[in-house]
């Protein structure tokens, strides 16, 4: 067996290997390793000097998450890093791939630090509701100053080896050849005699508190709610004005502080929960994905542009399908304002936007379609019309292309027995912008083949999406659970609150948007059509829709006609409250005969908060979702749910599922807002927590 920390002499260097597949993560054997190392090689007479590089794909990516939730291990991270730093030979660092987190402080450490050119660096623990805890707040700043640090820090983005040379992080990049130049690098140190530079004897310069109140004022607007980005702030304003020991001294507090906190912890099972997502439990590892160099999409609208310029984006051919020169002009008309936009922006060069938009070709002949390896139809939401595109497709495209549907709700059972090859359909349901939006929910038809769901998961990371894996139902994970949160939020207006005080408390909650918001971006008349549509076991009263309903008859739709819930601005699109629609819900509540009251911030959550977990602890024990860490990457990716909660089941489950019940039943009994799921009421009564019970 490897050793996880190796050393090694090459003439006058020893060269400590740190090999830990799959991403050479600080474990505590790790740890360990390299303290037990590095101390040798600093009494090892036989060396003038240390490199210390990695095996595999990656430098360090950081400290080993999956041991944050066990009782700590000595050696810790920052007694290793500072034996690096303390040792008395020149150490080298060289990294390949990425060095994040933990393995960017190791280089931090180091007193020499070279890189190659397409390696990135950065401090990604924020997304981890963690800061920098081995010493990165305190040596960052005093190499690049505090401004580059906080922006490394609060955003979490990895940087080019080429920007961290710019800002002194790096000193050296390399083409190629790691290794040889690194090596070749230590024999000059030594050559001429250079000794440790040591990171933490540098000064940071003295800023403005100023500066840093603003910066406190500008995240509490950007990371809302979060706590890791302001003692970020803490951290670096301390490297500012303490000597290195005590700035550590400080960090290390406020790391723990962080590292035990609920937000961390939940951003840690959903770090976890995404890897774990794109895993199929019951389709064997070894299945061979089918070959996809070309994707065909049918329909040039909202849903089938922004997916055509996703494939586009990732390298791969499009041809786009519509029903005529007037659809596909409307079409390629915003999928060109899209990137002359990104361009105007400064988001994307001009030459690649162009390469990117001519990878869309389009079409209105289905015999184009002959050869391409995906299909991806997002017309019209309307079953028959599906169903004869299927039969379409089924006719023309090649023997082995997988045949996939956006549909937001319909069966895509019946769409794929539309084809003599159910084996190779399946539902691939973006979100809207699709060339924006991160979720890309992954619909398993009852005889969707192992290899095509296989494909479709390689697909959507080769197009940057994370997927998520649904059962078929009605609107699959995500929209299903949707319908009873929008449904209790509007019951809410009736019942006494106003648009802005639903809204509000959710965006105190930590979502993006409140859900009437919502409701009004997605056009009311959506909402209403979809649920006309609906067979009547599934549609329910209409009853909560009444306000909802009335404004689409007066053709207030939402955002897309200026006015919904609310008033928009034509320019900026801000929200203003409506007088009249106040008056209307009032009216509605009369007529209904219900007496309107007050109701607080906490109930207003609760009900439509509830009625979601509700559904989704239903669809867990339906098999639609895998596990409960999917129903969460699909709330946290496609509805704007706040990382630092979780998810709709892990925040259930931290709050007690207990309590989720007896308020559930409360509202169900006061309300009639629907009966507990018998899997919740099953878990409150054998004790267990969500987590516990879908433990893998
Ligand atoms: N700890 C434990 N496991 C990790 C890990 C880590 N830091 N980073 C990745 N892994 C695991 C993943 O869970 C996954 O496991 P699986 O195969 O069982 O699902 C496997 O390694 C491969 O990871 P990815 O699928 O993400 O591989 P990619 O090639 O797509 O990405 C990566 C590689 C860019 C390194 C990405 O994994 C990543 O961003 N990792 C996390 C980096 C990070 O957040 N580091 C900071 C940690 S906190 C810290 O260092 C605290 C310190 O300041 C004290
Ligand atoms: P859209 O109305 O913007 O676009 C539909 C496009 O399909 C139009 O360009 C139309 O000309 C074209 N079309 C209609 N009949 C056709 C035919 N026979 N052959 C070829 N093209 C045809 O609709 P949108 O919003 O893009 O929705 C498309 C699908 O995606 C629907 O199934 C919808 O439920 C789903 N969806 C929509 C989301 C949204 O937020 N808009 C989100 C996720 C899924």
């Amino acid at each position: 067996m490897t050793e996880l920390v190796s050393y090694r002499l090459a003439g006058k260097i020893g060269v400590v290997t740190i090999d830990n597949p799959p991403v050479n993560a600080f474990s505590h054997a790790v740890r360990k390793g390299l303290l037990r190392r590095i101390l040798d090689a600093g009494q090892d007479d036989a060396a003038a000097a240390i490199l210390i590089v990695c095996a595999g794909r990656t430098f360090v990516a950081g400290a080993d998450i999956s041991e944050f939730d066990k009782p700590p291990e000595d050696p810790w991270l920052p007694e290793v890093l500072d034996a690096v730093e303390g040792c008395p030979k020149p150490v080298v660092t060289a990294v390949h791939g990425t060095a994040l987190g933990g393995g960017f402080e190791l280089v931090l450490a180091s007193h020499y630090r070279c890189a190659l050119n397409s390696a990135r660096i950065g401090l990604p623990e924020v997304h981890l509701g963690l800061l920098p805890g081995a010493g990165g707040t305190q040596r960052t700043p005093r190499l690049a100053g505090a401004e580059a640090a906080l922006e490394l820090m609060t955003t979490g983005k990895p940087i080019g080896a080429g920007k961290a040379l710019s800002l002194g992080l790096i000193d050296r990049v390399f083409d190629d050849e790691l290794e040889q130049h690194a090596l070749a690098w230590c024999e000059e140190l030594i050559d001429n005699g250079s000794g440790p530079l040591r990171v933490s004897e540098r000064s940071v310069p003295a800023l403005d508190a100023a500066f840093f109140d603003g910066a406190r004022e500008q995240l509490a607007r950007r990371a809302r709610g979060q706590l890791a980005p302001q003692k970020i702030v803490d951290c670096i304003e301390a490297a500012t004005q303490m000597p290195f020991t005590e700035g550590a001294e400080f960090e290390r507090q406020r790391f723990a502080e962080c590292l035990g906190s609920p937000q961390s912890a939940a951003m840690r099972h959903l770090f976890f929960a995404e890897r774990e997502a794109a895993k199929l439990k019951d389709v064997p590892k070894d299945t061979e994905a089918r070959e996809l160099r070309s994707v065909g999409v049918i329909g040039a609208g909202t849903m089938g542009g922004g997916i055509a310029m996703s494939c586009a984006n990732a390298g791969i051919p499009v041809k786009l399908l519509d029903v005529d020169d007037a659809a596909l002009e409307r079409g390629l008309g915003v999928i060109d304002t899209n990137y002359a936009i990104s361009v105007k922006k400064g988001r994307l060069a001009e030459d690649e936007a162009k390469r990117r938009r001519e990878r869309i070709v389009s079409t209105t002949d289905y015999a184009d379609l002959a050869d391409v390896d995906l299909v991806i139809e997002a017309v019209f939401e309307d079953p028959e019309l599906k169903k004869r595109i299927f039969a379409k497709l089924d006719s023309v495209c090649k023997a082995g292309a997988i045949l996939a549907t956006n549909t937001s709700y319909q069966d895509v059972d019946e769409i794929a027995a539309a084809t003599g090859r159910p084996g190779d359909c399946l539902g691939l349901h973006f979100f809207s912008p699709a060339n924006v939006m991160k979720l890309l929910e992954v619909v398993r038809g009852a005889k969707t083949a192992d290899d095509v769901l296989t494909t479709a998961i390689r697909f959507a990371k080769a197009i940057r999406k994370v997927p998520v894996v649904a059962r078929v139902c009605y609107g699959f994970i995500g929209n299903r659970m949707f319908n009873p949160y929008i449904r209790e939020s509007q019951q809410l207006l009736l019942e006494g609150a106003t648009p802005e005080a639903v809204d509000g408390a959710f965006y105190e909650f930590g979502m993006a948007m409140g859900p009437i918001a919502v409701s009004d971006l997605a056009g009311l008349d959506i909402g209403y059509k979809a649920r006309m549509a609906l067979p009547e076991d599934l549609r329910g009263s209409d009853v909560p829709f009444t306000v909802a309903d009335r404004l689409v008859e007066q053709g207030r739709l939402g955002q897309k006609s200026g006015a919904g819930f609310y008033n928009y601005d034509p320019k900026t699109r801000r929200a203003t409250p409506e007088p009249a629609v106040t008056a209307m819900i009032e009216e509605a509540s009369r007529e209904l005969g219900i007496e309107r009251r007050s109701i607080d911030a906490a109930e207003i959550v609760e009900r439509p908060l509830f009625a979601l977990v509700n559904e989704g602890l239903k669809i867990l024990e339906e098999g639609i979702a895998q596990r409960p860490g999917d129903v969460d990457i699909v709330y946290l990716y496609g509805y704007g749910f706040p990382a630092y909660r979780g998810g709709p089941l892990f925040y259930a489950d931290s709050i007690g599922l207990d309590k989720v019940l007896s308020r559930i039943r409360e509202f169900d009994e006061r309300f009639g807002s629907g009966k507990p799921a018998p899997l919740l009421e099953a878990l409150v009564a054998e004790g267990s927590s969500i987590a516990e019970r879908f433990a893998r």
